[in-house]
């Protein structure tokens, strides 16, 4: 079945922008993406957005459809009335470039100051993994970087200012990852809460909420990240080197 859909889209660039109203067909079994590809291709040549897989795996295609982050490649048509307006605005955390594109830099300046995998003196092949600390870390891998749970974590969303501190819950996922990974020999906590920002997080649980893989990144990173967080904090033997200045 092929109906005409009400599309607002939000048209622009760094300086300033409008949400334009466009009347588009939808076919059967179309996603928002294809919509958009529509428009490009008989309405609005110019309109620019991001995409590269269209199968929810490579991350780029994120946007906020009727205010909620979602991948366009991912989100149904058949989810609205065929009467709803649809609206398709950039994601707000980051600086837009065009329409619907944004400038993600902020992930990738996070990505790389998050010191990486520390394996000590261990050599490749003597370390054996326990299968629950592998299935551990593979949720995380499961993550295609697509950003939604940057853009929608209120301590950046709505504090501009909090981004130098806070590396959103995207990296502090990565920094637990590492934390949990029986090989690695850094010691994360002081990199989760001293430099990226773990404190800011209060557990609101909106980036598990976005997040397209399923990873329950507040529940299996963030909370066990703060417990190992505070455990250091109280434990004795570290208060009092923290003291003496040797831990
Ligand atoms: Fe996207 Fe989920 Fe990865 Fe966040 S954790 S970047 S929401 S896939
Ligand atoms: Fe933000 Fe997720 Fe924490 S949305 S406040 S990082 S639980
Ligand atoms: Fe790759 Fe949407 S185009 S995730």
């Amino acid at each position: 079945m092929s109906y005409e859909a009400r599309f607002r889209v939000w048209r622009g660039d760094e300086g300033r922008g409008e949400l334009t109203d466009y009347t588009v067909e939808v076919n059967e079994g179309e996603v928002v993406l294809d919509i958009i590809h529509r428009l490009q291709a008989t309405q609005a040549p110019d309109l620019a957005v991001r995409w590269n897989c269209k199968a929810g795996k490579c991350g780029s295609c994120s946007a906020e459809i009727n205010g909620m982050p979602r991948l366009l490649c991912m989100t149904r048509m058949s989810t609205f009335e065929p009467d709803e307006v649809v609206t398709v605005t950039p994601v707000r955390t980051f600086p837009v470039i065009r329409d619907l594109v944004t400038d993600v830099s902020f992930n990738y300046e996070k990505a790389r100051q998050i010191p990486a995998f520390d394996p000590g003196d261990t050599k490749p092949g003597e370390f054996r993994m326990q299968q629950v600390d592998v299935e551990r870390s593979q949720e995380f891998r499961k993550c295609i970087e697509c950003f939604l749970c940057n853009n929608v974590c209120h301590v950046i969303r709505d504090h501009e200012e909090n981004k130098p501190e806070f590396a959103g819950p995207r990296f502090l996922m990565r920094i637990a990852e590492l934390e949990m990974h029986p090989a690695d020999e850094a010691d994360r906590r002081n990199i989760a809460q001293e430099d990226h920002g773990l404190g800011f997080c209060n557990i609101t649980k909106c980036c598990t909420e976005v997040c397209p893989e399923g990873i329950k990144i507040t529940d299996n990173a963030l909370i066990p990240m703060k417990e190992r967080v505070v455990g250091r904090r109280y434990d004795p033997v570290v208060w009092l080197g923290s003291k003496l200045g040797i831990v």
